[in-house]
């Protein structure tokens, strides 16, 4: 008898097929009715893959073992109450990091040189009229990091090869990195160009890039937020933004996605991204194993490869 497990969202085709291969899948998303087949796997489900999972739906699985997030942020998972059931839950950290620190790299530069909105001035004819206004580059300028972590570090690398400068706000001063650390993100958004954020979405963070900080940034600072839409004040956000009291922002991550606020729609100073830091094929395969692989490792009673509960 194949071991039964409940998927809660949509995967990639490739985990979906290899979560069946080995597993009697129930898809929770797919449910026409949601509480009957909770009502009717009730004590046959022994794992979860996917994300949003509550306490809630834990108290309705009392067989639930582990939840296999697909993602490196777990926000959407109750951990302590997890914790309290005593249900493991793992996540999908590394595998995305080079994805992420790209398009990280690569919605900063489009934010400066603005090559969205160039694009649109050249199909739009606008070219025939004049020239595009001059902008600003990355060469020169500090970045500070939100989250010197896995990913961010990751962006730290690539943001030198841009030749900026790297300073860093955390909850610690890591000692052997070699960036200045704040222990202030008001002291840091004061001193920095630009900050990136991609630090941990959850209770701890919530709108920890708040008007204060925003405004410290300033008319000249960029935003770029690769996280949680969750840690910035998206209402004042956009409000700085508008009045140009924030220099722009480039924007992978929104609070209520995919609702995305309509102001942003209006404003040139800003890149909008549909949360696409670890969408390409290459990493979200990687993403999808190890979803798979933690799984099945919990289930033959070996060690968990990414276990975070
Ligand atoms: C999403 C992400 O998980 O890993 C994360 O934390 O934000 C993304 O990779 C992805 O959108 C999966 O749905």
């Amino acid at each position: 008898m194949a071991i039964e497990i409940l998927q809660t969202h949509k995967l990639l085709a490739t985990c979906e097929d290899a979560l069946a291969s080995k597993y009697t899948v129930h898809r929770l998303h797919e449910a026409a009715d949601k509480d009957a087949l909770l009502a009717s796997v009730r004590d046959r489900v022994r794992g979860i893959a996917g994300g949003y999972v509550q306490a809630e739906l834990m108290d309705r699985l009392p067989k639930l073992e582990i939840i296999a997030n697909f993602g490196v942020g777990y926000d959407s998972i109750d951990t302590q109450a997890a914790k309290a059931r005593n249900i493991r839950v793992t996540n999908t950290p590394n595998v995305l990091n080079d994805a992420v620190a790209e398009i990280t790299i690569g919605l900063m530069i489009a934010l400066a040189r603005r090559i969205p909105q160039a694009h649109q001035f050249v199909r739009d004819g606008n070219w025939l009229k004049g020239n595009f206004p001059l902008l600003t580059e990355l060469n020169g300028k500090t970045v500070g990091i939100l989250g010197l972590g896995r990913i961010g570090k990751e962006i730290a690398v690539r943001a030198q090869a841009m030749k900026m400068r790297v300073v860093y706000f955390g909850r610690h001063k890591q000692h052997d990195e070699p960036f200045v650390y704040y222990s202030d993100l008001t002291e840091m958004a004061r001193d920095v160009d630009w900050l990136v954020i991609i630090a941990p979405g959850g209770k701890g963070t919530e709108k920890i890039v708040s008007r204060q900080v925003l405004e410290a940034l300033g008319p000249e600072g960029y935003l770029v937020n690769m996280a949680r839409g969750t840690l910035v004040d998206e209402a004042a956000m956009v409000e700085l933004l508008q009045s140009k009291a924030l220099g722009g922002a480039a924007l992978d991550v929104f609070e209520n996605e995919p609702r995305v606020p309509q102001a942003l729609f209006a404003l040139d100073n800003v890149v909008l991204s549909p949360h696409q830091g670890s969408a390409t094929h290459q990493t979200r395969n990687k993403m999808g194993a190890l979803v798979v692989a933690n799984l099945d490792a919990w289930f033959a009673g070996d060690p968990l490869i990414s276990p975070v509960v």
